[in-house]
This record gives C-alpha cells, sequence and structure tokens, in this order.
C-alpha cells in the first residue's frame, strides 16, 4: 500500500507528521495516532474537520503564492463528494480532512480556525 507524509500543523506551532496509506481518511489516520482533530459529519457535509495545505511535494505556487489548483487537485483524493467546500475553497487548498486521502506528500494546517477562514461571520 503506498503511503504518503502528511504534516498536520496547528496554530500554536504544534507539528506531527503522519505516514499516510491512499486507502484512509487523513483524519483516520490522525485519530490512530492519538491526535484530535475537530469534526462533525464525518461524511464531507458540514466543513467542521476542514485543514488548509499549505504545501504540496513538487507542487508550483501561483503569483499570489497560493498552491497551483491543480496540484492541489492532484494532492488530495476524495472518497466521497466534498460538499462542504465551494469550488473557490477546493481551488484555494482546503481540504475536507474527513473524507480526504492524500497522493502526495503534503503539510496542512488544521484547527479549528481553518474552519471559521471559510465562514462568513454575520456579526462583523
Ligand atoms: S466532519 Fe463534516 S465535513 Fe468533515
Amino acid at each position: 500500500m503506498t503511503s504518503h507524509d502528511v504534516t498536520l500543523e496547528w496554530p500554536d506551532g504544534r507539528t506531527l507528521t503522519l505516514a499516510v496509506d491512499e486507502d484512509e481518511t487523513i483524519l483516520g489516520a490522525a485519530e490512530c495516532d492519538g491526535a484530535v482533530l475537530p469534526y462533525g459529519c464525518r461524511t464531507g457535509a458540514c466543513g467542521t474537520c476542514s485543514g488548509r495545505l499549505l504545501e504540496v511535494e513538487g507542487a508550483e505556487r501561483d503569483a499570489d503564492g497560493t498552491i497551483d489548483a491543480c496540484a492541489v487537485d492532484d494532492a488530495i483524493a476524495y472518497r466521497r463528494l466534498s460538499r462542504a467546500l465551494k469550488d473557490r475553497h477546493r481551488a484555494a487548498g482546503y481540504v475536507l480532512l474527513c473524507i480526504a486521502s492524500p497522493r502526495a506528500d503534503c503539510r496542512i494546517a488544521v484547527g479549528s480556525s481553518v474552519h471559521t477562514e471559510l465562514v462568513d461571520n454575520p456579526w462583523k
């Protein structure tokens, strides 16, 4: 079974590198390693488990510094429809960790603050 090194990075500076098989989810691999990540539905519907790709091995960056959208698509395979993410979120590197499996070594920002980046705050 092919696996890829996935490094999770929390806002407080903690990191954890996991070898994640191509047939397991990143959330599942993290839980097996004892890591606690936010999640809700585990079906790709709520977005609670969102992470953001920081780096994909071998990927180019666009002029604005974001990872090339094609590299994002190549780095992550979904086992079901990622309903909680809009196309612009996927292109920007957001990933639903509950249904995502890696296809390349990568670094991912994790934690509840990533989900809040996706949600408009009506009280601002
Ligand atoms: S836990 Fe709901 S989309 Fe992943």
